[in-house]
């Protein structure tokens, strides 16, 4: 789904980025774009960024979890 049509931005482009090293929405701006003409999808991107680093304490987790 399309999440900054400004810069033709994707959902799956945002968890690439965040998967690839990306933790913040500036540094998601310097990346991708998002955020930086009329803003109207900070909001999202910032919501899609926090749900892939949650996703990624809980695999955490997880992985913690498992016996050795
Ligand atoms: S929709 Fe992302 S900057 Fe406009």
């Amino acid at each position: 789904m399309y999440i900054c049509l400004c810069h033709g931005v994707t959902d799956r482009d945002i968890r690439e980025a965040a998967e690839n090293g990306v933790t913040s929405m500036r540094q998601l701006g310097k990346e991708l774009g998002v955020g930086r003409q009329c803003g109207r999808c900070a909001c999202h991107a910032r919501e899609i960024l926090r749900e892939t680093q949650k996703t990624d304490y809980l695999a955490m987790a997880n992985m913690l979890a498992q016996p050795a």
